[in-house]
């Protein structure tokens, strides 16, 4: 009956949705949710007792039963604490390995989104909807579910006790309490708004502890510590603000249960007493009645709110399978081909691309970067400079025309073997809290020589030989420890491990001092040697070096060619940028 409120279906669906993560314990998740059935059943024992209890024992004066009823309930309590002990262990076991296995599933689904779902999306909806999300979900599942199954049975059983003494009775006291459980309905609708609101707000608070951590020093450059706790308390307020009145809007359901179901007791105990007198009933029975009637409430309540928790839970398990389920933009091809061996050219052949649908960022862009060839891309800032260099791993997807390898669209290479074909060094580059080798090495399989070749040819060694613990070093966080010198030589002695045909370098010496951009430009000329590279740089003498310089314009290649070629061209934008 109460369930009826979640919408059977509704529970139905989600049980099947999920139930791929349940086959693998479908025994056990049975045999947790039936053992819940005796657990409530046994409530109703103690009622059911009290009928023998008072006819024997207090009218009839009978010693015999007055040993043996005391005794059965003992036995009972026993029966049902071990059964609630396996019942909670049991779903708990299960619950705890599908929220484990929902977890790794949806880990792995993050990691295989594109750059586009990273740029858009908040990492505290990351955190809240790759993590604190199946924790509701399978705690409503599983955890819940336990609570749901063993209250009804509890329910029945003590109904059963009802009608079992007095069929009139009982009627008139379940007509009341249904009337007492009737509003529950009423704050679903409510629940699932405020529900929704509370997570987006739980969301945006993760979000502001993260930014504090990795935004600390502007904040404490900029003496933002107030500015932020403005931002923070009016996010956490509103949180607040919306559980308080969802208790406000929801309290007065307890109490007023509490009076119906009051009403429905004095009702039965004054039509009670009329029928014992009337000798209709046994004192036994209407004691066993009443006992059951007044045990019935509190399952009938816990139901109530287990079911209020367990549409939280179903809430969070559509997030779940959404996020799940949701489409990853950039993926294999079905009959996607492994990029062996890189043997002519990048080509992009009118290539359109924007990052939101409506704003073209590139737009017919076109140009051949041969093997073995170094083309430079210059142009004002935002001309799409990186764009391009992000295009060629695929970390976006482009809109029309097609990238080219060898003469085969990019997007019917697998990605894995794409990626493995491409260094890039970015102007700022990622450190995982680790230590350097390991930041180097990045869960490769090189040997001790390799590795050593890499950090010489990456400039490193002397500094890794000022260090206590050497190449072992933690360097926390972010890379905290290190320079941003230090930091773009560990990146590229990344690639001199990955060691793979083609380079891309974007700004990888722009933040740099000069001191430093010399020695990390050292390390970049040791990379460059034998190998197709793709750079974007605002260092003169690395632009004109390079074979070619493409000259970029508003997403446009507007000159090509090399360094002397370009200055000859009257009033041309390379000549321009060059005189700048
Ligand atoms: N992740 C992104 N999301 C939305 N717009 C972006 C993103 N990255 C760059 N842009 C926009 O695309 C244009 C080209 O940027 P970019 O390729 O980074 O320029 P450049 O490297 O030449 O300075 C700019 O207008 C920039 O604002
Ligand atoms: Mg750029």
């Amino acid at each position: 009956m109460l369930l009826n409120k979640v919408s059977s279906a509704q529970v139905c669906k989600c049980y099947f949705e999920m139930l791929p993560y349940i086959k693998p314990y479908t025994f056990r998740t049975i045999l947790a949710f039936a053992i819940c059935i005796p657990v409530g059943g046994c409530d109703a024992v103690i009622a059911m007792a009290l009928k023998p209890y008072t006819d024997l024992v207090m009218v009839e004066k009978s010693i015999r039963a007055a040993w043996y009823i005391p005794f059965a309930i003992v036995i009972f309590a026993i029966i049902q604490g071990i059964l609630n002990y396996y019942a909670s262990y049991l779903n708990t076991w299960v619950g705890e390995r599908i929220t484990r296995d929902l977890k790794l599933e949806l880990y792995k689904k993050l990691l295989s989104h594109d750059a586009a779902f990273f740029d858009k999306t908040y990492s505290g909806n990351i955190v809240t909807n790759f993590s604190n999300l199946v924790d509701t979900a399978s705690s409503g599942l599983f955890t819940k579910i336990k609570t749901i199954i063993s209250k009804l049975a509890s329910s029945i059983s003590l109904i059963c006790v009802l009608f079992y003494n007095s069929w009139e009775l009982s009627i008139v006291a379940i007509i009341v309490l249904g009337c007492a459980f009737l509003p529950t309905a009423k704050i679903r609708q409510k629940m699932q708004d405020v529900m929704s609101k509370v997570i987006k707000g739980s969301a945006m608070l993760i979000t502001e502890y993260n930014e504090s951590c990795a935004g600390n020093k502007v904040i404490t450059s900029y003496n933002l510590h107030k500015y932020q706790q403005i931002k923070f308390s009016s996010a956490i307020n509103s949180v607040t603000q919306i559980r308080v009145k969802l208790i406000q809007k929801t309290a007065w359901l307890s109490p007023a249960m509490h009076v119906i179901t009051s009403i429905g007791i004095g009702i039965s105990i004054a039509y009670g007493s009329h029928l014992i007198v009337s000798k209709q009933m046994t004192s036994g029975s209407f004691v066993s009645f009443l006992t059951a009637l007044l045990l019935l409430y509190n399952p009938l309540k816990n139901l109530g709110n287990s079911i209020k928790d367990f549409q939280m839970s179903m809430i969070a398990v559509e997030s779940v399978l959404s996020s799940l389920n949701a489409d990853v933009n950039i993926k294999d091809k079905k009959n996607a081909i492994e990029l062996k061996e890189f043997k002519s050219g990048i080509v992009f052949r009118d290539v359109d691309f924007g990052y939101s649908p409506n704003c073209l960022v590139l737009e017919s862009f076109s140009i051949e970067i041969k093997k073995g060839e170094t083309v430079a891309f210059v142009g004002s800032s935002g001309s799409g400079k990186s764009t391009i260099a992000n295009l060629i791993p695929r970390f976006y997807e482009i809109n029309s025309g097609s990238i080219e390898i060898d003469g085969i669209d990019i997007r019917n290479y697998t990605l894995k073997s794409l990626r493995d074909g491409i260094s890039v060094v970015f102007q700022d580059n990622f450190l995982f809290a680790g230590t350097i080798r390991e930041n180097i090495v990045l869960g490769r399989d090189v040997s001790d020589n390799e590795l050593q070749k890499a950090v010489e040819m990456a400039c490193l060694s002397e500094f890794v030989s000022t260090l206590n613990n050497g190449l072992d070093t933690e360097i926390r966080e972010r890379g905290l420890r290190l320079s941003g010198g230090q930091k773009q030589r560990v990146a590229i002695a990344r690639a001199f491990l990955k060691n793979t045909p083609i380079i891309i370098l974007d700004e990888a010496t722009s933040s740099l001092d000069n001191e430093a951009e010399a020695i990390v430009q050292k390390a970049i000329d040791n990379l460059m040697i034998d190998r197709t590279v793709v750079i974007v740089a605002h260092r003169l003498s690395t632009i004109k070096n390079a074979n070619r310089i493409a000259v970029i314009n508003e997403g446009k290649l507007v000159e090509l060619g090399p360094h002397e070629e370009l200055m000859n061209i009257k009033n041309g934008r390379y000549k321009s940028l060059y005189e700048i």
